[in-house]
């Protein structure tokens, strides 16, 4: 159903109720997704970004709802990724001589996606174009989360189109942010947040005050992905600042692979340690864990506490790619710790602490290995590793 978001300007996306898995299968959506879309009819029409391709004939049929396709004269791909591009080839299907409006770097990453002789137009941060009543402006956002992605500002309406940034993975029965559940609002920005937009905080809060520096009026954020922040639009702006910061809760994330339940047993002390000493923490399991909620959760706490037996002088398979998230992630303001059982090489603590180096994250606490089933003592050691952790999170 098309909304109209202020007189002129609608949303003519999709709702993606039945999507569990995003970017592949990089990326768990518990709860869908939504692909915004949004049709601009002034004396010129525009549109700005379109669907993931399997929903294209869906954004054509909304489209048609408020006008002619072939009447588009500018379609605007603030973003080439296929979920915002996906429905280019149909658009510039109905309407092939409309301009296709790029970043400085989306004209490369449009044409390397569908190798069409579109007609481009490269615009830089600041250029604007008039369609009417109202101008487009553009503010190029390089690596937020792309080199090609881009912010479109209309005048007037004072909408700003930012895209994927804002955005949340959340298929909802409206559109809006104050007609939805703002538990499940949040739960959905952060864990975007917290996958996709956590290399780039730096660049985050540059392009915030970059943003706020124009002294742009915002009346509404309409995002590529999930609701558009009409009530109190900046409240996600701020939000983004205080993510962007990384400043970590005093707590604890515990994460571990287990064969025969000794590391298992490890995890849990070293619970009982940081309990012991006030420290909230939470235990994953990784062979039957989310490892996107564990990241949204690794997010928000300081201590990273990783676990895993040796099996083939390394570390189990499961516990491999939450490594390979939190490398790429570049967390910051965290610390770490390592355990686990083995039987004779012994490896996997000493791996999961260089590992922690490489991350720069610093390791607070000796590594706790314990042979073939944990003792007492062993168990004992556990607990003292929680307990110095607990101090270290406390001291931070
Ligand atoms: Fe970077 Fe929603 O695509």
């Amino acid at each position: 159903m098309v909304t109209e978001l202020t007189k002129g300007v609608y949303w003519v996306g999709v709702v993606d109720w039945g999507l569990r898995k995003f970017h592949g299968h990089e990326l768990s959506t518990h709860r869908g997704s939504t692909y915004n879309s949004y049709l601009i009819v002034d004396e010129k029409i525009a549109l700005i970004d379109t669907v993931w391709g399997p929903f294209q004939n869906r954004l054509i049929e909304n489209i048609r709802e408020i006008v002619d396709p072939a009447k588009i004269d500018i379609v605007v791909a603030n973003h080439s990724e296929t979920d915002h591009s996906g429905g280019l080839p149909a658009v510039m299907g109905h309407t092939p001589n409309a301009t296709v409006v790029v970043s400085s770097r989306g004209e490369e990453s449009v044409e390397g996606h569908y190798h069409q002789p579109w007609k481009f137009q490269k615009v830089k941060t600041g250029e604007k174009i008039n369609i009417g009543q109202n101008d487009m402006v553009f503010v190029e956002a390089p690596m937020l989360h792309w080199p090609d992605s881009m912010f479109t500002y209309l005048t007037g309406k004072n909408i700003l189109m930012p895209n994927d940034a804002f955005g949340q993975h959340y298929a909802t029965a409206f559109r809006f942010n104050d007609q939805v559940n703002q538990e499940e609002l949040y739960e959905e920005a952060l864990k975007y947040y917290a996958n996709i937009l956590t290399p780039f905080s730096k660049l985050v809060l540059k392009k915030i005050e970059e943003v706020l520096a124009l002294k742009l009026p915002v009346e509404i954020i309409a995002p590529s992905h999930g609701v558009i922040w009409r009530k109190d639009p900046l409240q996600i702006v701020k939000k983004y600042q205080e993510w962007a910061a990384q400043v970590p809760q005093k707590s604890a994330v515990i994460l571990y692979d287990t064969m025969w339940e000794g590391t298992r047993r490890m995890a849990e002390a070293i619970g009982d340690g940081l309990a012991a000493e006030g420290i909230p923490f939470q235990l994953f399991h990784m062979a039957v864990s989310d490892r996107n909620d564990v990241i949204a959760e690794i997010f928000k706490t300081k201590a990273i506490i990783i676990g895993s037996p040796t099996l083939n002088q390394g570390i189990l398979a499961t516990i491999a790619p939450i490594l390979e998230d939190i490398r790429g992630l570049r967390f910051q303001n965290k610390i770490g710790a390592a355990f686990g059982t083995y039987g004779w090489s012994g490896e996997s603590v000493k791996l999961i602490e260089e590992h922690f180096s490489r991350c720069k994250i610093p390791v607070v606490a000796p590594g706790v290995r314990a042979k073939w089933q944990p003792k007492p003592a062993d168990l004992a050691e556990c607990a003292k590793l929680g307990r110095t952790v607990a101090a270290a999170v406390k001291a931070a």
